[in-house]
Parts: C-alpha cells; structure tokens; sequence
C-alpha cells in the first residue's frame, strides 16, 4: 500500500504475504513468461475501465443493477471465438429478466485461476497438488499434469487476449472481471495513464477472493492501487472492523462506483452477518455498492462432493434485499456461476443431486440462472431505462 515513503507500484505487494501463488520450480522460465506478457501488453484500457467505473457508480445508488455472471474458471480448451460467444448470448439472456438499466459484467478473459481451501488432493492412496486452474496446472490427477507449469500463465494470457477481442467485437460494454489471484500476471499487465494513475489492465473489474482479502496481505495491496473498479468477496468470517479497515485500504477517496462489496455468506448466516457490516460501511462513510453471490456461501459437503442447492440460493437472494431494505441500503446487483453449456450441476426444485462432474464448484444452467436473476431484479426495482 502506499505510505508517505514508498509511494505505490505494480510490485509494492512483493513486501507482504501472497497466498495462493503458484510455486514454480523453474523461476527462470517464469521470470520469462511474465516479460513475454508485459511485453505483450494490457487487455483492457483505462477508458474503459473508467466507464465501468461510471456504471458502478450509478449501481450503488440504485439507478443499475448489475448483473456479474460466467464459470466458475475458463478452461484452456476451450474455443475462445465460440466461447466469447456463448457467454455473450448468455449474459444478453440473463439482462432480458432485469426491467431497468443494467451493467453486463461477465467472468471471462481472465478467470483462469481458482484459490482453494487445501494445497493439496488425495484420491485413493496418492496425494498431489491441487488443481488450481488451467493458469497454474491440469485438472487430470497425475503428477505431471498438476505440477505448476509457468507455461500456463502464457496460453492463459493468450486465451484471454482472443477472447477479449471477440467480445468487443461482438459487444460493446460487456465488461470483463476475474479473481485477481496471481499477483505477478497483474503486475505485468498493469498500466499508467498519462495522469500517472496506474490501472489493472488484464480485465476491466477484478475482485478480490475471500481467501485472501486479509487487510495487511498482498492481494489488498495490489489492488489498493489501481483505479480499477475492485469487488471484495465477503464471507462468513469478515467482521465489521476488518471490512472499515479493508474499504479504507481499498478506496480511502470514496469514489463512488470503486468499491463493491460481494456478500457471499449463506442463506442460514446471512441474516447474523450482513446488517452489521452494512451499517459499519454506512457510517463511516463509504460509498461501497454491495452485490450478492448466492453460490459461494452455499456449497454443501455431501461425501466429498460439492453441492448446491438453487433454494438455498434463492433464500440468500431474498435474505440480502431484505435486509438491504430494512437497511436502507440500494442493492448493486448480482454475481453468479454460470454455464453456457446445458449443464446440470446444481439440485433444482425436484431436490435431487444430479450427480454431475464438474472441474471446480457447480455452476447453474441458463433457465437456473435466469430464475435467480429474475427473483433479484423482482426485489430490486431498478428504475425503467429513459
Ligand atoms: C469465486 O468466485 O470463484 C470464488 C472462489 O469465490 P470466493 O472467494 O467468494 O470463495
Ligand atoms: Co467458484
């Protein structure tokens, strides 16, 4: 973070602790991948990242909602024309539930990374490394595919770039965000303007996860230099001190439409945590939208398999407005996980567990998600488009 001293830079988080980086066996090669991709440049510009800024702005007073939507991670084997294009066709979908003016956000060009809660898988008698995304490693449970390859961050980079350039061709203002995971690929991607003002340009919105928003570590500290709009996740264990100090950290100028804060608790803590925290960031004085993430707080453990119910999801979803009412607070919108493949990965109304394979959390479908939209702007009244 910036002090007086040691104003800030791309690498002033290499002075604090970074979980959930890759670790490399061979620095070299990874040295030189993250030039090849400086070199290569940013995928985004600050103009446009500043309009997203704009459009957040009007979202945390309740004049937008925004609807903030893709898998869960991007696979590299993906097409990223096709890709682009489906998730494109999706969003449009999900934004035809909303009434009012909406802000398209999609997790795409970028989400290559995924934080996770053990270092390491065992199967049967054989522990390895985690799959921590296509950026990092293979999903396939053998040594050599889970070995962190620096490789990787390079066909991730690439990946993103083709896909970056299919959606502005194909649409203007769907706006790209991912979890900003490895600090070194945000490093070299970020960039200045011609005022100095330093921007994240590897995607237009990056968040921060819930694994690693601690106040003093290394993913606060980037992110508390670009001007980027910034999402924290917040979940169960966040407490009101934590978050003052986290929007301090993060957006000491109180620009409106910098902060948004993602709820992502659980429908049966949700109502134990959010007021709190909503009347902390109101008193001191921040400007921050809060969204919803009805996915992340409702992960069941069922004998080793994730689970997700859509009535947990959608008990959250009436929970946060509910309480965003009582609160007087305007909700900012919605951050879901969803396919654009017909997936079945989530239990529906019938309350049976598709039993479904899935590379990391189960994400919806597109009539799951839609349902969920629609029950959002239902309780958000966002004001009809002039
Ligand atoms: C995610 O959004 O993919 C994620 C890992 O979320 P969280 O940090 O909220 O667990
Ligand atoms: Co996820």
């Amino acid at each position: 973070m910036a002090d007086g001293a040691h104003p800030w830079t791309p690498s002033s988080w290499r002075h604090r602790r970074a979980l959930q980086q890759p670790d490399y066996n061979e620095p070299h090669a990874a040295r030189a991948v993250l030039e090849q991709i400086q070199l290569a440049g940013p995928l985004v510009s600050p103009e446009e990242c500043l309009a997203l800024r704009q459009a957040c702005a009007e979202a945390a007073v309740g004049e937008a909602f925004i609807v903030q939507a893709g898998d869960c991670a991007e696979s590299l084997q993906s097409e990223p024309g096709p890709a682009a294009n489906r998730m494109r066709v999706l969003i449009d979908q999900l934004l035809e539930v909303v009434g009012g003016k909406t802000v398209a956000i999609a997790r795409i060009a970028g989400q290559f990374a995924k934080p996770r809660s053990h270092p390491n898988e065992t199967r049967d008698e054989a522990t390895l490394p985690a799959y921590r995304g296509d950026a990092v490693n293979g999903l396939d449970f053998d040594a050599a595919s889970r070995a962190h390859d620096p490789a990787r961050l390079l066909a991730a980079y690439r990946h993103s770039a083709a896909t970056a350039k299919y959606l502005r061709q194909g649409r203007p203002r769907l706006f790209t965000s991912h979890e900003a995971l490895i600090l070194p690929y945000e490093e070299a991607l970020a960039i200045s303007d011609a005022e100095g003002r330093w921007w994240a340009g590897s995607g237009h919105m990056l968040w921060i996860g819930d694994r690693t928003r601690q106040v003093g570590g290394a993913h606060v500290a980037f992110a508390s230099g670009i001007e980027n709009v910034v999402g924290v996740k917040c979940g169960p264990s966040i407490d009101a001190d934590e978050l003052i100090r986290l929007a301090q950290a993060l957006d000491p100028q109180r620009k409106l439409g910098k902060l948004v804060l993602i709820g992502r608790f659980g429908a049966s803590r949700i109502e134990r945590c959010l007021p709190v925290l909503l009347r902390a960031a109101r008193q001191e004085g921040f400007a921050a939208g809060w969204m919803i993430d009805p996915m992340h707080g409702n992960t069941r453990h069922e004998s080793g398999r994730k689970q997700r119910r859509l009535s947990d999801m959608s008990a959250e979803i009436e929970l946060f407005f509910g309480i965003c009412d009582s609160e007087g607070v305007s909700p900012a919108g919605i951050h879901i996980e969803v396919s654009a493949e017909p997936v079945v990965e989530c239990i529906g109304a019938d309350g049976r567990d598709p039993m479904a394979a899935f590379p990391c959390d189960p994400r919806l479908n597109k009539a799951q998600a839609r349902t969920l939209v629609a029950l959002a702007a239902s309780l958000q009244n966002v004001p009809a488009e002039a």
